[in-house]
Formats: structure tokens, sequence, C-alpha cells
């Protein structure tokens, strides 16, 4: 979801306002100099910062004051009032910061404050000189680009086997797959950024095995990358289709760049393409790809899309929206195979196809980490701190599996907020800091102009509560595990999704 930023609206804070319009805890938004501002109060101080979210320029008016902090209601960055910083992702950037006067009972904001620098940290004997990133997605970039946030001036090499620098994979089966973002929207940064930042990308770069006891990392050409510290950050791979047909050329899976602009070429030769997977990304792509005009069938083999992650009704709601569309689902039933005309489905029935999309799952690509016999369990094991069983080497993302403290399960997911706040722990622990992981996981999923906001996490639930109309697109719907609330969905309520999140960081297990 995006927007071009907010339009100027309320009051010009350079003329001053009436303080009384400023209640404690509240946040008013106007402009200064051309710019959309946020006043907030916390207690005696009054703060002002850029009103627009640095991700997809969210409006952070509407999101919730925490502390001295503002979330933003579209996917949760958070930002401090107090300079600006981007203190979680998936902003990356600061927002400004503006200087506040008070005089004659009324407030000022008068100029910017100045940023500043980040300052080079102090070596000690246990801070790592070089540091490799296996990974060029959500967590490697977030890691590389923190450790230089916390003032790192040693050696940083990222290491990713995709050809292009890292991007959002998430806008892959959005905007960009429906032709609404253009290209240059999708890098994260631009070649010169990681030139001034002296983070050594190299693309292209496959890294085959891990030497942990003699801190390698062995590359496919046969040359070693030395590091102090390491972190992997390898993600996720697709799952093939296993049906006679499944290698035809007309038959594509969505993961990285090159997957999606292929995709986008296909799309503009077929006229009607069958999705092969209910899932998030086949639903997103069935919907893009719909937005470009195709004829568009989903198979799944549930009875609802989605109903395992989020429910019977909010898979409903899903299937509707999708159905209002003028997709055509398939459901109870899986591809028996696929030939140049057709998805033949085990029902016998025969859907006529000029495109074939599979999203039927990924798995976590933990080879390295198993060649190099860390500790794996449905994922890289690691601690609080996110280092995995090898001295020196962290894991992040996709591939981590840890032990969540709210949940007081280890998990493991596939989001990409999450990828990002742990590939930034990952880097600060990589410095020293000892700062465990214990962010509340979320993730959204767009479908069409509908959002859909997730908090927590609940493998299993023996209760759902819903609040609101799921068919009017407008509820709050909570999943209770153990007797405890474990995760929230919202629709068309994002505030509401940000009150969740912090109720449910609160919450620990056994609290
Ligand atoms: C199309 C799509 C849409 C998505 N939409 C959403 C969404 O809406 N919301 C959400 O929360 N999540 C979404 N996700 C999931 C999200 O993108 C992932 O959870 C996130 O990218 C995981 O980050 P990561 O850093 O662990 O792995 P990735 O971002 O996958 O990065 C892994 C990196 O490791 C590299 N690599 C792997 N093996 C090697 C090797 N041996 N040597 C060198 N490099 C290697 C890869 O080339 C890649 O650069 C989506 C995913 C996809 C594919
Ligand atoms: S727009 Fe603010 S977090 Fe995405």
């Amino acid at each position: 979801m995006t927007a071009e930023g907010a339009q100027l609206s309320g009051p010009d804070f350079m003329q001053g306002i009436e303080a009384a319009r400023l209640a404690e805890g509240a946040m008013l938004l106007g402009y200064a100099n051309g710019e959309a501002v946020l006043l907030a109060r916390r207690g005696s101080d009054i703060f002002a910062i850029g009103a627009v979210c640095t991700h997809y320029n969210g409006p952070l008016a509407e999101g919730l004051l925490v502390d001295e902090t503002v979330r933003c209601p579209w996917h949760h960055a958070c930002f401090s009032l107090r300079t600006g910083e981007a203190l979680r992702a998936p902003a990356l950037n600061p927002v400004a910061c503006w200087k506040v006067e008070q005089s004659g009972g009324k407030i000022f904001v008068r100029e910017k404050a100045r940023r500043p620098a980040a300052e080079a940290r102090a070596a000690s004997a246990a801070t790592p000189c070089a540091i490799v990133i296996v990974g060029g997605g959500a967590a490697g970039n977030a890691a590389a680009e923190m450790l230089r946030r916390e003032g790192f001036d040693g050696s940083i090499t990222m290491l990713s086997a995709d050809d292009a620098a890292p991007y959002d994979r998430p806008n892959l089966s959005k905007d960009f797959l429906a032709g609404k973002a253009p290209e240059d929207w999708i890098p994260l940064r631009s070649p010169d950024f990681y030139r001034k930042k002296e983070i050594n990308v190299r693309l292209d770069a496959h890294a085959t095995s891990l030497d942990a006891k003699g801190h390698a990392v062995v590359m496919s050409d046969g040359s070693h990358v030395s590091f102090d510290a390491l972190l992997l950050a390898t993600g996720a791979r697709v799952v093939r289709l296993d049906v006679p047909g499944s290698d035809l050329r007309h038959v594509h899976y969505l993961r990285t760049l090159d997957d999606s602009t292929a995709l986008i070429a296909a799309a503009e030769r077929a006229r009607r393409v069958v999705v092969i997977g209910a899932s998030f990304i086949g639903l997103e792509t069935a919907g893009a790809l719909l937005e470009r005009g195709l004829e568009v069938h989903v198979v799944g083999p549930q009875a609802r899309p989605l109903e395992r992650v989020l429910g019977p009704e909010l898979g409903d709601m899903v299937k509707a929206i999708h159905e209002d569309h003028g997709v055509v689902f398939h459901l109870g039933t899986s591809a028996s195979a696929i030939d140049r005309e057709a998805v033949t489905l085990k029902s016998g029935e025969r859907i006529a196809a000029d495109l074939v999309v599979a999203g039927i799952g990924v798995r976590p690509e933990t080879g390295l980490a198993e060649q190099a016999g860390l500790a794996i369990d449905n994922g890289v094991l690691v601690d609080a701190y996110l280092k995995s069983s090898a001295p020196g080497i962290y894991a992040a993302g996709d591939i981590a599996r840890w032990l969540d403290p709210h949940t007081g399960k280890r998990i493991r997911v596939e989001h990409w907020v999450v990828a990002e706040r742990q590939g930034q722990t990952a880097a600060r622990n990589m410095l020293g800091r000892r700062e465990p992981f214990d962010a509340v996981p979320f993730f959204w999923s767009q479908h069409y102009d509908l959002q859909i906001n997730y908090v927590g996490h609940a493998e299993s639930w023996e209760r759902i509560e819903i609040d609101g109309e799921p068919s009017r697109r407008d509820c709050t719907v909570t999943y209770f595990e153990g007797g405890r609330k474990a995760a929230v969905a919202t629709v068309g309520r994002d505030f509401e999704s940000l009150r969740a999140e912090v109720e449910l960081e609160r919450s620990r297990a056994g609290a």
C-alpha cells in the first residue's frame, strides 16, 4: 500500500497554536515550512517530527503513541519522538525532527533540528573486525545497515546469491506485479548508499559451505571469505510442484525479483492463469494478475483459503473478496498434471491455462547451517540473542527459530518485518549488545485495496473471538491459545492492530 505523501492539513505550526489544543498523550497533525509535521505531548515535553512514515508514506498521526515513540498504523514501524530515528523496521530511514518553543501560551515549531552523526564505536577486544552476512534479503540488509548505524567501522561483506541488490520482496506479489509500482520502487537502497556506507555487496555470490571452526564461508568458485562474526540470513526457497508437466516453461514461481519480472513478461502474453496454492502469496498473485486483465483460477487443497492461519471467517472473507473481483476458486483439490493447454485436477477437471503460477509454500534455506553442524530443528536454532549453536555465528529471518517469550514456544516465522527486526537485533548483538529478540511477530497481507494486519503468533487455537463484521471488511479477530490471547488479526482497523501489539508485548508466557 502506498500513498503519495500526506496532503498538508491542519494548522501551520510555525504560526503557533494554543498550547491547550495539544492534550497530554495526544498528537496533532499540521505543517511547517511546507512539510507535514506531527506534534505530540508527553508530560512536559512537546515533540515535532515528520508526519509521513518513511516506509510507504503511512500517516503517523493515525498511529499510536507509546512512551516517547509513535508507531505507524500501516506496517508498525516505530519512530522516536525525540530524535525521529526509525527504531523499528520496516522503516529504515528516520523522519525529520523540528525544534519546538513555547511562549505566551502558544506552541511554535521552529527550524529543523540537526541529526547527530553516528558515533564511531570504541573497538573492544570482543568487537569483530570483519562481519560477513550471507543473504541479501530483509534480514541481511537490515543487519548491514544497523551495523553502520551503530557506528561499526570494521568491514561488512554481504554475500547474496541473488543478482539484484536487496529489494522490497513483499511488493513482488502486490503493486509491482499488478503493474502499479515502477521498478525503481523496488530496491531498498541505491548502489551509492552501499558504497557510501562501505558495505561490500557481492551479488550472484553463492556460498556453498561454511567452516564454522575456521571462521570462513566457502564460495561456489572455491574462494574463502573469512569472518570474525557471521550472520546467516539465507531466507527460504519455494517448494516445487511434483506433478507431470511441472517443468514446462509456462509454470512459474514467485520468490525473487527475477521471478516477478519473468511472471510479468509471461502475463503480458497470457490470457488465463491457474494459480496453484491458495496461500497468501498465491492469492496476492491472483489479485495482481487479475488487475493486469487476466482470467484467474485458483486451486487449493483446503475448503477455504488461509483458514489454517486466519480461521474460517477471515478465510471466507478473503475468498469472497477475490470472487467479487472475478477469481474462480477450485478448492478441496489439487493439480495432478500440467500440459501446454490446461491444468488437470485430481477430480479430473481440466482448467484451460496458458500461464501457471505455483505458490505452495517455502522451506527454510538451512543447507549451509546443516552442513556446518549447527543445531537445526525446523530452522536454525538460536538463543534469545539470535546466536546459533556455533560461536560467532548468528541467524535471522525466515531460517531462524527462536524461543518466543510471549508464547513460551520456539517459533519460526516467514514475515518481512520480523526478518528485518531480527537482522537489526543480531547486528547489535554481534557488536556485543546482548539485546534479546522479544518483538511480537507482525505481518500484513494485501488483497486489492484490503489489508489484513496480524500481530502475535497462533499456530492453533481453541477459540476465536470476532468483533465487527468480516463481510463488511471491518473486524478484529482474536485467537486464544492455551487460555491466553495469542494473536490478533484486523481488517480496516489499523489502530486496533497497534493496540493489540502493545498488549501482546506486555504479556509473557507464564506471567
Ligand atoms: C512474493 C512475496 C511476498 C511476500 N509478502 C509478504 C508480506 O506481505 N508480508 C510479510 O510479512 N512477508 C511477506 N513475504 C515474506 C518475506 O518476504 C520474507 O519473510 C522475508 O523476505 C524473509 O527475509 P530473509 O532475509 O530471511 O530472507 P530473504 O529476504 O528471502 O533473503 C534471503 C537472501 O539469502 C540469499 N541466499 C540464500 N542462500 C544463499 C547462499 N547459499 N549464498 C548466498 N546467498 C544466499 C538469497 O539470494 C537472498 O538474498 C513475502 C515473500 C514473497 C516471496
Ligand atoms: S507505511 Fe509505515 S510501516 Fe509501512
